[in-house]
């Protein structure tokens, strides 16, 4: 039985020795597998997947591929090898051992923290549900299921933990993740930018820029968790949010690549009716989703982040790279402050400002990014640059929150951003042209005409490989 169960839930967490924890694993899975025939990608039951599975978490073993239907995919649970005789790195406990249990008084937050990261990872198979009807390629409708594959497995990864350390409310909330659904009304995601539809490609790639990329660093953060179970998870976990990174980081570059060739095609600058993406339009889908993506880091001023820290729970961005004391009761920290209608730099204490030094490690991060798809409009000789917005832009979170500021980071007065706005986010009617460019392409090394095919296939595939065997 023990090793019928291993062969079904791949893990390195010695399941088969635990019996408890792998019954209630097995009373989860069928719910798993009932969600994921629910909300995960829509049609494709029968679709044989050139997948990426998790056999192991050493080099060999993480990178496994082979054709899978997805009903069928092992998801497994995988933990970052142990590194012997760990200590607390930053915060009140800073030299003491990792912990392997969780403290009685750090539970309930702990707990929280976990279920705030779960609640991500099924949120956005749902959002990405029906994209695979309208994929510009088999190429990319591959890297779509890599993707959602992936979240379903970071779903098992953060159900695992609570199963393991939380009890009895532990298995509640684990279930409770199953039952909440993006953009529900009644039973939303709990973060915002998790209940917004992601309801065509160009979206798509945005999203898995930008908001992957706040996973990337939420993780990194919890990576360095005085928990050591929790810190191991998402260490491991990182290693596949990579991917989901690259996507959105060659998706929008072949979509600005396209629509440069079009543009110098037809010498115009308007490529909509040629069946292509304007430019304007993909800052304006910039604009918005770095925007939504920033909120996620939370308040720049915030206690609960100051304890998160001081308490061992969540460090910072590659703590033990930062040169500092790693406690942060006497140091500062450089932030922008609102203060009546300016933005001022101002010397805050570093414990209250947490997470916007995290927001400004993930603006850096965004930069790169936005360097790259520069450099593919200059070689196009196209006079054009994509910007990442300002800070302040249309946010719902933090001290901006209830304040009008332009892209370029001037605050003006809520009749002009009325009056503005689809200068700065898409409008409807640009939104449903990119819709209206989303038709399903699934002939072998074909791809839509409003996007460039990649420089390379995956895993040294030709780009014209069988991706997916549709039924
Ligand atoms: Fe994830
Ligand atoms: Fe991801």
């Amino acid at each position: 039985m023990a090793i019928d169960y291993n062969e079904r839930i791949p893990n390195n967490v010695d399941l088969a020795d635990n019996r408890r924890l792998k019954r209630a694993l097995e009373n989860w899975q069928p719910g798993y597998l009932n969600w994921w025939a629910e909300m995960g990608p829509a049609d494709f039951d029968q679709a044989d997947v050139y997948l990426r599975t998790a056999i192991s978490v050493d080099k060999d073993g993480w990178a496994h591929f082979g054709h899978v239907k997805m009903p069928d995919y092992r998801w497994g649970i995988f933990l970052a090898e142990p590194e012997a005789g760990r200590r607390i790195a930053f915060g009140a406990h800073k030299g003491g051992a990792a912990w392997q249990e969780v403290p009685g008084e750090h539970r309930a937050t702990l707990r929280r923290l976990i279920v705030t990261q779960g609640d991500t990872e099924p949120a956005s198979v749902e959002q990405q549900r029906l994209l695979g009807l309208t994929c510009p390629s088999l190429y990319d409708l591959r890297n779509l299921f890599q993707v959602n594959i992936e979240e379903g497995r970071h779903l098992w990864a953060m159900a695992y933990l609570l199963h393991a350390h939380f009890g009895r409310d532990g298995r509640e909330e684990a279930d409770a993740l199953l039952g909440r659904r993006s953009g529900d009304v009644d039973k939303p995601r709990i973060l915002g930018a998790f209940n917004e539809a992601t309801p065509d490609w160009l979206s798509f790639f945005m999203f898995t820029f930008f908001t992957d990329r706040d996973g990337k660093y939420q993780l990194a953060s919890l990576a360095e968790s005085a928990f050591d179970p929790l810190a191991r998870t998402c260490r491991f976990m990182l290693t596949e949010e990579a991917h989901h990174m690259f996507v959105g980081d060659t998706g929008i570059q072949r979509v600005v690549q396209r629509s440069c060739e079009l543009m110098k095609e037809h010498d115009t600058d308007d490529v909509a009716p040629l069946g292509g993406v304007n430019l304007a339009t993909i800052q304006r889908y910039l604009n918005f989703h770095f925007a939504v993506s920033i909120d996620l880091f939370g308040s720049e001023f915030s206690t609960n982040a100051a304890n998160y820290f001081t308490t061992g729970l969540k460090g910072r961005y590659r703590e033990e790279k930062i040169e500092d004391d790693h406690v942060l009761s006497e140091s500062s920290y450089g932030v922008a402050k609102l203060e009546g209608d300016a933005i001022v730099e101002s010397d805050e204490a570093a414990l209250t400002v947490i997470n916007e030094r995290l927001r400004d490690d993930y603006v850096e991060d965004c930069e790169k990014g936005m360097a790259r798809w520069n450099r593919t409009l200059q070689e196009q000789g196209i006079d054009f640059t994509l910007r990442i917005p300002h800070r302040a832009f249309q946010r719902a979170i933090g001290q901006y929150r209830d304040t009008h500021f332009t892209p370029e980071g001037k605050k003006i007065s809520a009749e002009e951003w009325a009056a503005r706005q689809d200068e700065w986010l898409p409008s409807a009617a640009e939104r449903a042209h990119v819709i209206s460019l989303m038709q399903r392409v699934v002939e072998p090394g074909k791809f839509a005409g409003w996007i460039a095919p990649p420089r390379r296939g995956i895993n040294g595939q030709p780009l014209d490989f069988g991706y997916v065997h549709l039924s």
